[in-house]
């Protein structure tokens, strides 16, 4: 069953259930599902009809359609007031049911030209296509596609402007309408930032029909929604650009509650989710906004095999390019393979964090697995502290045993000064949590007075310094309270193959 239908056969159980809803969500994004028995018998035919608008708004006035530039029409540019030599951003949409923009169009033209001022920002309208059912929507997405490029060709031919000025931000559906206009363009456009590509028909396909890296010299996709569940997913999962950054592994995006959402059904009803779904969806057009409004804050992203494995704090490393910046400043790194990046982030602007990688060793003279304690962590830096930090764990702890973590800050901590480092027994009546009684009578010995720790080694992210902490106080490295770690000599042990070091002793 192709995808759309599924949203379709999802949608028609909903429509049964809430119809009287439809007002209320008409304007999100997953309110579509909720909105689909009309598209059914209203088909519209556009196979030769032209639909794309192309708006050139102001900085005074982002969000009003004052001057359209129409193509075949040279005098419309200099009506608009277009500048050849300047950079030119080609908005595009995504899939609307409403007809009307969203209000994050308005918002993503300021924050273009705050940061561009003599910059062109046009708005390309294909409301009238998009207005669609979704399967409908998504197809025309191609016709669309050749219409920009068309745009594309006229508008470089009449003014000359170098292609490598021109910025494609394209939003869902709106992302393949950008990956086929500049497949479609004579000549190669300079950039296309793909923000969660729609999924739903594209997920899969061949380069041809989707947005993909040969679409124009760069192309960097921001994944916010890549979750499959109800077998869809809203934004695609596969990377499709040069360098895809999947922030919060793509899914559960802070802020959201989506996922209290989807637990919370029965008591908020289903506004509780179609909110939650647009504000993930969303959530990449205004990661781009904040990257734009917030230069000296832009977030960081780093290369990762998954997100299990960044999640662990495996990977991050700036080495050989593997991290970027996130957003508008990312670095044009072009590999012949696609590139995944993963960062985490706040739950609103400025939405950067800093990423920490803990290395901490459990030491124990009686072998202990199994266990799940909660681990807490402090940090004091220069500038400030961030405290009660919980540790994910993304499997059980054992004794004698390396572990990884991964840890964030919202805030800039500065220089890494001391950490504090908290134990504590979950307290659940599970089977292990029985044993774990059971042989901790038996020894006269709770799990974490037989656990300890010496050091903790850390790896900054965002500053890529590399340190290790050691107890403060050896004779209470015990768990059993919470233990302090200072600054200390030790070399960061590294695993690095090309260490010339690696066969002295102590280096084990
Ligand atoms: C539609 O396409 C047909 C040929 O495919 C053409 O003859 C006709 O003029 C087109 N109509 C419009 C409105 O462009
Ligand atoms: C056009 O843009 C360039 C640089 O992008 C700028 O120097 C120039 O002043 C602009 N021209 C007008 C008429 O605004
Ligand atoms: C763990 O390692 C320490 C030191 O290397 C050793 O003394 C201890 O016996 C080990 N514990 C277990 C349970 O093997
Ligand atoms: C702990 O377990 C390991 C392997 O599971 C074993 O080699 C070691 O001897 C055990 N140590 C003690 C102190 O029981």
């Amino acid at each position: 069953m192709k995808a759309w239908r599924v949203v379709l056969l999802f949608s028609l159980v909903l429509n049964a259930a809430v119809t009287s809803l439809e007002e209320e969500v008409s304007n999100s994004i997953s309110g579509n599902l909720l909105h689909p028995l009309r598209d059914l018998f209203d088909y519209k035919d556009d196979k030769n009809q032209s639909f794309a608008k192309f708006s050139l708004r102001k900085p005074s006035q982002p969000e009003d359609d004052l001057c359209y530039i129409v193509p075949g029409q040279p005098e419309s540019l200099a009506a608009c007031t277009f500048n050849s030599t300047s950079k030119t951003f080609l908005v595009i949409h995504g899939w609307t049911v409403s007809g009307l923009f969203e209000s994050w169009v308005a918002k993503l033209v300021s924050a273009l030209y705050e940061r561009e001022q003599t910059a062109n920002v046009i708005v390309v309208d294909w409301l009238y296509s998009a207005q669609n059912h979704y399967g409908v929507a998504a197809q025309n997405t191609k016709a669309v596609g050749q219409e920009v490029a068309h745009f594309i060709d006229w508008i470089e031919e009449t003014t000359n402007m170098a292609l490598e000025n021109l910025h494609l931000i394209g939003y869902s559906l709106g992302a393949h309408v950008a990956g086929f206009a500049g497949s479609h363009a004579t000549n190669k456009v300079g950039r296309i930032t793909g923000l969660d590509p729609a999924g739903p028909d594209f997920e899969g396909e061949h380069a041809h029909g989707r947005l993909s890296p040969d679409d124009a010299y760069f192309v960097d996709v921001l994944h916010t929604f890549t979750r499959g569940t109800l077998g869809f997913s809203i934004g695609i999962q596969q990377p499709v650009g040069h360098v895809d950054i999947y922030p919060n592994g793509g899914s559960f995006q802070p802020g959201c509650n989506l996922r209290g959402a989807l637990e919370k059904i029965a008591q908020f009803g289903i506004l509780a989710i179609t909110d939650a779904v647009k504000c993930e969806h969303e959530r990449s057009v205004h990661l781009f906004i904040d990257s734009l409004l917030n230069e000296q804050e832009a977030g960081k992203a780093y290369r990762c095999s998954n997100s299990n494995t960044f999640n662990r704090g495996l990977c991050l490393s700036c080495h050989k390019s593997r991290c970027n910046t996130v957003g508008y400043d990312i670095s044009k790194v072009r590999r012949p393979r696609n590139v995944q990046m993963f960062t985490n982030t706040r739950a609103s602007m400025p939405f950067r964090v800093y990423h920490y990688q803990l290395k901490i060793h459990f030491l124990g003279n009686i072998n202990r697995s199994e266990m799940e304690p909660s681990l807490t962590v402090s940090l004091f830096g220069t500038k400030a502290e961030a405290e009660n930090l919980e540790l994910k764990l993304e499997e059980k702890i054992s004794t004698n045993k390396t572990y990884s973590f991964l840890l964030v800050t919202e805030k800039d901590i500065g220089d890494l000064l001391m950490v504090k480092f908290k134990w504590e027994e979950t307290n659940g009546w599970s089977a292990s949590s029985m044993m774990k009684m059971v042989s901790s009578l038996w020894s006269g010995d709770s799990d974490s007075a037989s656990v300890k720790v010496d050091k903790i080694r850390i790896r900054v992210g965002e500053t890529q310094q590399k340190m290790v902490l050691c107890v403060k106080n050896p004779e209470t490295r015990d768990l059993t309270q919470e233990v302090t770690f200072v600054k200390c000599k030790d070399a960061w042990r590294t695993n690095s193959k090309r260490s010339p070091r690696r066969i002295t002793l102590g280096n084990h």
